[in-house]
C-alpha cells in the first residue's frame, strides 16, 4: 500500500464542466469535505475546454452538493471557496502551464517540499492519454507524488484496452494509477470480503457441496433516456456487466486472501477470473426495450440519436462457469437490463436442498446480498410457524441496514470512498491492469458473438416490465428455483416485497 497522502495536497479534476465532474467528482469531494474526510489544507482546481467563469462553474456543480442542515450549507460555501475553475485545451502546452503556476503558489503557501498532487479524469477515454502525457510534461513533481484517477470505459474490447495500458504505462506507474470502477466503493460491496470471510456458517458452505446457484442482477427503471448516442456503440454488457457485476461476482467467488492487503486481495481476483470457462454464445439471453404498454415510455428505437435498425442490447443474461475446485459446475447468471419494473441491484445465492425424508415439502435456503436500494443482508431460512401449527414456512434472518443502523450513520457514496482510499494510498477497491486485460479476455470473445450477424436478434421486451420473456427458463436452466410464494412468510415489515424476478 502506498503512503497516504499528508495534510497539503492539490486536487484537478479535469473534464471539470462535464456531467460526470457535476453529478459525481464534485458532489463527492463536497461529501468528504463535509464529513472532514479530505486532507487538512486542500485546494481543487477544476480544469475544462469550455469557458465559464467561477460563479459559472460554482452554479453547475453546486446542486448536486448533498446538505441535511444549515451547518452543511455553510460548508458548501467554505467548500467552494477552495475550488476554482480553469478553462484550457487538453493537447497544448498553455493550460496545464497556468494549472502549474497555481498548484505552486498553492504548495508554496504551505511550505510543501514534496508535493502531493491528484488528478482526476473526469473524461472520454479518447483524452485520456494525451493528457495524461501532457501532464507527465508538465504538471508532473520530480521530488513529490501523483495519483491518477481514471474512469471506465478502459477501453471497447481487449485490443482497445491493451492499446490504452500500453499508451499510459510509460507515463504513469500502476501504483500511481487508479482505476475507478464505482460498484467498488459501494458499501453492500465492501461488506462482500467481510461477510463471506468473516462469519464461519457462510465461509464453510460457500461452494459447489453447497451452492446450487448464483445470480447476480442489475436493474434499471429507466432506458437510455438522453445516452441513446452513447450506449448504441457501447450495450449493456460492456456498460455494466464486464465491470460492475464481473467484480462483484469475482469478490463473491475469489479464494480467501491472506489479508486485507490491496494486492493479497487484486491477487486473488486475477486467480479466480482466469478459472472463467470462456463464455458460452449458447448460454445467453438477449433483449432490447419497446414502448411501455401503456405507450407513455419510448422504445429504445424511438431515441432519435440511436440507429434506427440498432441491434445493441438493453437486456442481457449471461450464463457462467468457473472451472475450479470450488465452483466447478456451479451455474452462474449475470444479468442486466435498462428500462424494467424497478432499479434494484441484489446478488442471490440458493443453496442445495435438505434431504426430504422427514419433510414433506421443505424449501431450499437463499441468501439475498441486495446492493442497492436500501443495503440489505437477508437469508431465507425454514422455520416451524409460531403456535400449534406443526407447518413449516419460509421466513427471513433480515438485515435491512435502514431498520438496523440509524440514519444519521454515514455510508460514504461510492465516489467518496474511492477518492478517499485513493487519498489514502490504498488500491484495493480499484482495478489492476492484469484484471483489467482477464476480463477482456472473457468477454471479448461473447462481444463480437452479440455484434455479429450470427447473433440472435434481441428479444423486445417493454418499457417497465420483468424483461424477455424467456427470462423465467432461462434462470430454471440454471439451477435457480423460484421460491413458493405460498408458503413463503413475508415478515410483517415488508408485507410490500414480492414477486422475486
Ligand atoms: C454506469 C453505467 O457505469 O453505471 C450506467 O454507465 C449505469 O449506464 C450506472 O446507469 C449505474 O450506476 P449506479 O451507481 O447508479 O447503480
Amino acid at each position: 500500500m502506498s503512503a497516504p497522502f499528508g495534510d497539503h495536497v492539490s486536487i484537478v479534476v479535469f473534464g471539470a464542466s462535464g456531467d460526470l465532474a457535476k453529478k459525481k467528482t464534485f458532489p463527492a469531494l463536497f461529501g468528504l469535505f463535509r464529513q472532514g474526510q479530505l486532507p487538512a489544507s486542500v485546494k481543487i482546481f477544476g480544469y475544462a475546454r469550455s469557458k465559464l467563469s467561477q460563479e459559472d462553474f460554482r452554479e453547475r456543480v453546486e446542486p448536486n452538493f448533498k446538505t441535511k442542515n444549515d451547518k452543511d450549507k455553510e460548508k458548501v460555501k467554505e467548500f467552494l471557496d477552495l475550488c476554482t475553475y480553469h478553462s484550457g485545451q487538453y493537447d497544448t502546452d498553455e493550460g496545464y502551464k497556468e494549472l502549474l503556476k497555481e498548484i505552486t503558489e498553492f504548495e508554496k503557501s504551505g511550505n510543501v517540499s514534496k508535493p502531493e498532487r491528484l488528478f482526476y479524469l473526469a473524461l472520454p477515454p479518447s483524452t485520456f492519454t494525451v493528457v495524461a502525457s501532457q501532464l507527465k510534461k508538465l504538471v508532473y513533481p520530480e521530488n513529490g507524488a501523483v495519483r491518477l484517477i481514471v474512469e471506465k470505459p478502459f477501453g471497447h474490447d481487449l485490443e482497445s484496452s491493451r492499446k490504452l495500458q500500453k499508451d499510459l504505462a510509460p507515463l504513469f506507474s500502476e501504483e500511481e494509477l487508479y482505476r475507478i470502477d464505482h460498484y467498488l466503493g459501494k458499501e453492500m460491496v465492501k461488506n462482500l470480503l467481510v461477510l463471506r470471510f468473516g462469519n464461519q456458517l457462510l465461509n464453510a458452505a460457500w461452494n459447489k457441496e453447497h451452492i446450487q446457484s448464483i445470480q447476480i442482477s442489475f436493474k434499471e427503471a429507466f432506458g437510455t433516456e438522453g445516452r441513446g448516442g452513447y450506449f448504441d456503440e457501447i450495450g449493456i454488457v460492456r456498460d455494466v456487466m464486464q465491470n460492475h457485476i464481473l467484480q462483484v461476482l469475482t469478490l463473491l467467488t475469489m479464494e480467501r486472501p491472506v489479508s486485507f492487503d490491496p494486492e493479497a486481495i487484486r491477487d486473488e481476483k486475477v486467480k479466480v477470473l482466469k478459472a472463467f470457462a470462456p463464455l458460452n454464445n449458447d448460454d445467453i439471453l438477449l433483449g432490447q426495450y419497446s414502448k411501455s404498454e401503456d405507450g407513455k415510455k419510448p422504445g429504445y428505437l424511438d431515441d432519435e440519436t440511436v440507429k434506427k435498425d440498432s441491434k445493441c442490447v438493453t437486456y442481457a443474461a449471461i450464463g457462467a462457469r468457473i472451472n475450479n475446485e470450488r465452483w466447478e459446475d456451479v451455474p452462474i447468471v449475470m444479468r442486466a437490463g435498462k428500462a424494467l419494473d424497478e432499479s434494484k441491484v441484489e446478488i442471490r445465492i440458493q443453496f442445495k436442498p435438505v434431504p426430504r425424508g422427514m419433510f414433506e415439502q421443505i424449501q431450499s435456503n437463499e441468501l439475498v446480498i441486495r446492493i442497492q436500494p436500501d443495503e440489505a443482508v437477508y437469508m431465507k431460512i425454514n422455520s416451524k410457524i409460531p403456535g400449534i401449527s406443526t407447518e413449516t414456512a419460509l421466513t427471513d434472518l433480515d438485515l435491512t441496514y435502514s431498520k438496523r443502523y440509524s440514519k444519521d450513520f454515514w455510508i460514504p457514496e461510492a465516489y467518496e470512498t474511492l477518492i478517499r482510499d485513493c487519498l489514502l494510498g490504498n488500491h484495493s477497491n480499484f482495478v489492476r491492469d492484469d484484471e483489467l486485460d482477464v476480463s477482456w479476455q472473457l468477454f471479448t470473445p461473447l462481444l463480437n458473438y452479440i455484434e455479429s450477424d450470427k447473433a440472435p436478434v434481441p428479444e423486445k421486451y417493454p418499457y417497465g416490465s420483468k424483461g424477455p420473456k424467456g427470462l423465467r427458463d432461462f434462470l430454471g436452466k440454471h439451477n435457480y428455483v423460484f421460491t413458493d410464494e405460498g408458503t413463503y412468510q413475508w415478515p410483517l415489515t415488508r408485507p410490500d416485497v414480492k414477486g422475486k424476478i
